[in-house]
């Protein structure tokens, strides 16, 4: 078997022998196993529909030669569960748009202002007639569009990108405050709009529940609410304490009313819940004042707001004033500033990153701010502190913006104690092998030498590797993995596959009864099979993050090919360390560095580093003892159909395009069998050369490749 075939280990179904068909029956059921919870309870899938169906198709197949491995365990047993593909998609009758913001008085002054020109202009508005405008809270969920007619519920949506949305209609219906059908005399067609969130206590209720259950917990009630809203399954969305307020429309037709506090009054006679604080004000001061009552409000609000929306009350005047781009220019959303509070600070802490890197950290007195208790805030590095001249003992000003991290602003001069000290960032890392600090990068990013040795960045090494994008394995999280290491359970990721060896011993430990132990086990097992970019990303490689990986996955396309990529390219740059252009990469360093600086966002500083990673024996030694135990899937190529008109072509595009986007052009050239790169080389078959074009142009002349016009090419593509 060549080493792809085993990487990818994908024998066919009537040559498995009965043990193999066993083991592999039992893999399958625990993937498909794992793919439905991520799809139906997790909103998370990992994998696409045709992926998910393959897995299927060989489980079933495996079945139907060995009728006796079918129990009722089997996910071929379960009816009900099959995934459909996700939600249908639903265009809005009229667009749900979003809205400007105001943080300052200045901002705010601005938009009162817009809005007396416009309609000075656009109407015989008086220079002293009052502007009426509805003020309501800016809730913190997420809109969603319900389509009436005549009076029934017939389709809910999801806002999407505002022009088309998500069918969610099952799951709206399970909402109590979404009347099935409108109260009264009901317009032959409404799209009612507003907002679908959830109340404070009952997310921490929920996210108790879901903890006790193992389940997946939220940050905050808005991804408590869309997380619910998005399930697939709606008898789970009707278990979420989901509500509704009403506060807008789309296309409705006849309209009865010609204010928004009017609508407002029929949208209660209809059935709905609308925010009982939504006021009129008939002045800009009364606008203020309402902001004013809003912000001391806030914190005692059952649910999070994050500002306040005021909306041109008149819909005539809302007609005369109209849109710009995609946000109203009758209404505006005036925002809250980030949540603030006072607290001591006990110290500052230094923690050490998987890299190395020392962060500094401000150890808090526990503080509430706007709702969340904060005992830590970053201090982002050295010059920060230097900047901020926090000392130990201080009484700091800490700010809170939505989901950011914690931040500390400031001291309060009156209040430092007498003799605080300056703050002195260590010149040795809290590390056990309290290696001599370096600086780096223009002095601004600390590190720990230790590297590999590093008993700090080794347990952050193996949480970045459990954590939720890369291995995403339930039950290693928190502490654990510290504890386990600690405990010389864990040093490598590879122990992380061998922890079964370990049961007895981890059974023995404290708060590990029977079950965890075994679902740990099974959290491990169904990650035995690991997409390609996901292996990437959990290495760790520095400057290789999420998305690069996914790139890299691509481009090399399965574990072995990338594997041997990297290793070559390191050896190559290893013979020739010189400074390099991308340009010239292939030709001064070697075809694999060369190829690997060329990947979209990757350059010559992370192929370096890359490199220099792979020029690791230890690091090596990792991947190996992983791929020993481990399938990674490689990305599946798109099937070129012999006759294709580019098959084998390699084609690049370059200069401006007229007609259609980079995207479009290299879409088009791959569904006709076609390779597209960026740069050119004897390699290349054609480059199509749009306006303004550069070296790439001439260097296709120089090499006497094939060139052609946009023109040329629309024909020959179309
Ligand atoms: S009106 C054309 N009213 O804010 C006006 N939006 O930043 C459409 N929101 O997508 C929106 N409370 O999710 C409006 N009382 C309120 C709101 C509100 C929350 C959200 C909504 C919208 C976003 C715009």
């Amino acid at each position: 078997m060549s080493r792809a075939a085993k990487f990818k280990a994908a024998l066919a179904v009537d040559e498995l022998t009965e043990r193999q068909a066993r083991a592999e029956h039992k893999r399958l059921s625990d993937e498909i196993a794992l793919h439905d919870k991520l799809y139906y309870e997790k909103d998370a899938p990992e994998i696409s529909d045709a992926d998910y169906d393959r897995l299927r198709q060989r489980l079933k197949a495996i079945e139907d030669r060995f009728p006796q491995f079918v129990d009722m365990f089997s996910p071929t047993q379960r009816v009900g569960t099959t995934p459909t593909t996700a939600f249908a998609k639903v265009r809005h009758a009229r667009p749900m748009l979003s809205l400007d913001n105001a943080f300052t008085d200045e901002e705010l002054q601005g938009f009162f202002d817009r809005v007396r020109r416009g309609l000075e202009r656009e109407t015989d508005l008086k220079p002293d007639e009052e502007i009426a405008f509805n003020c309501e809270p800016k809730i913190d969920g997420l809109s969603i569009s319900l389509r009436y007619e005549d009076g029934e519920f017939i389709v809910g949506a999801t806002r999407g990108d505002g022009t088309t949305g998500e069918d969610v209609t099952a799951n709206l219906r399970t909402v109590e405050d979404i009347p099935h059908r409108l109260k009264g005399k009901a317009p032959r067609v409404v799209d009612v709009r507003g907002e679908v969130y959830m109340e404070r206590q009952a997310f921490e209720e929920m996210n108790r529940r879901q903890e006790a259950a193992g389940e997946k917990t939220f940050a905050n009630p808005r991804n408590a609410a869309a997380g619910s809203l998005r399930q697939l399954d709606a008898s789970i969305t009707a278990t979420r304490p989901l509500r509704f307020f009403a506060y807008a429309w789309g296309e409705a037709e006849p309209r009865s009313w010609k204010t928004h506090s009017e609508y407002l009054k029929v949208l209660r006679s209809w059935g709905f819940r609308v925010n009982p604080l939504s006021h009129l004000c008939r002045t800009p001061e009364e606008v203020r004042a309402f902001y004013r009552k809003m912000s001391a409000e806030r914190p005692s609000l059952p649910y999070d707001i994050d500002g306040v929306v005021y909306k041109v009350d008149r819909i005539d005047w809302q007609d005369q004033l109209g849109f710009v781009s995609r946000a109203p220019r009758w209404a505006i959303a005036h925002k809250f500033p980030a949540e603030q509070a006072r607290t001591r600070l006990n110290g500052i802490l230094i923690q050490v990153g998987r890299t190395g890197a020392l962060t500094p950290v401000a150890d808090l007195e526990p503080v509430n701010v706007g709702g969340v208790m904060v005992a830590r805030a970053t201090l982002h590095n050295a010059d920060e502190i230097e900047r901020l001249d926090v000392r130990a003992g201080d009484m700091v000003i800490v700010q809170r913006a939505g989901d950011v991290i914690p931040q500390v602003l400031g001291y309060v001069p009156e209040q430092r104690p007498k003799g605080a000290h300056k703050y002195h960032f260590p010149t040795h890392c809290p590390c056990p092998l309290k290696t001599r600090v370096q600086s780096e990068e223009g002095g601004v990013v600390r590190r720990c030498s230790g590297g590999l040795e590093c008993p700090f960045q080794q347990v952050e090494r193996l949480r970045h590797f459990v954590s939720r994008n890369c291995f995403d394995i339930d039950g290693l999280g928190g502490t654990h993995i510290e504890n386990f290491f600690n405990d010389g359970l864990l040093k490598v990721p590879g122990d992380i596959f061998r922890l079964h060896e370990k049961e007895r011993e981890i059974k023995k430990r404290e708060g590990w009864g029977e079950i965890s132990v075994r679902n740990l086990l099974a959290a491990i097992e169904a990650r035995r099979t690991i997409s390609l970019d996901r292996f990437i990303n959990a290495i760790g490689i520095p400057l290789i993050g999420e998305a690069t990986a996914k790139i890299l996955a691509q481009e090399y396309g399965d574990g072995d090919a990338w594997l041997d990529e990297m290793l070559a390219a390191a050896r190559e740059r290893k013979k020739a360390p010189d400074a390099v252009k991308k340009e010239k990469a292939a030709v001064e360093v070697g075809p694999s560095y060369g190829r690997l600086c060329n990947v979209e966002q990757i350059g010559v500083t992370t192929a370096d580093a890359m490199c220099a990673f792979f020029n690791e024996g230890h690091n090596v030694e990792i991947i190996r003892d992983l791929r020993r135990q481990l399938t990674v899937e490689g990305v599946a190529r798109r099937a070129i159909a012999a006759d294709a008109p580019l098959r084998d072509k390699t084609v690049v595009f370059t200069g401006e395009l007229s007609t259609m986007t980079r995207d479009e052009a290299k879409a088009r050239a791959e569904e006709l069998g076609a390779k597209v790169t960026d740069s050119v080389s004897k390699k290349t078959s054609l480059v199509v050369v749009g306006e303004n074009a550069g070296s790439k142009a001439r260097k296709a002349t120089e090499l006497g490749i094939q060139t052609m016009t946009e023109d040329e090419w629309v024909k020959l593509s179309s």
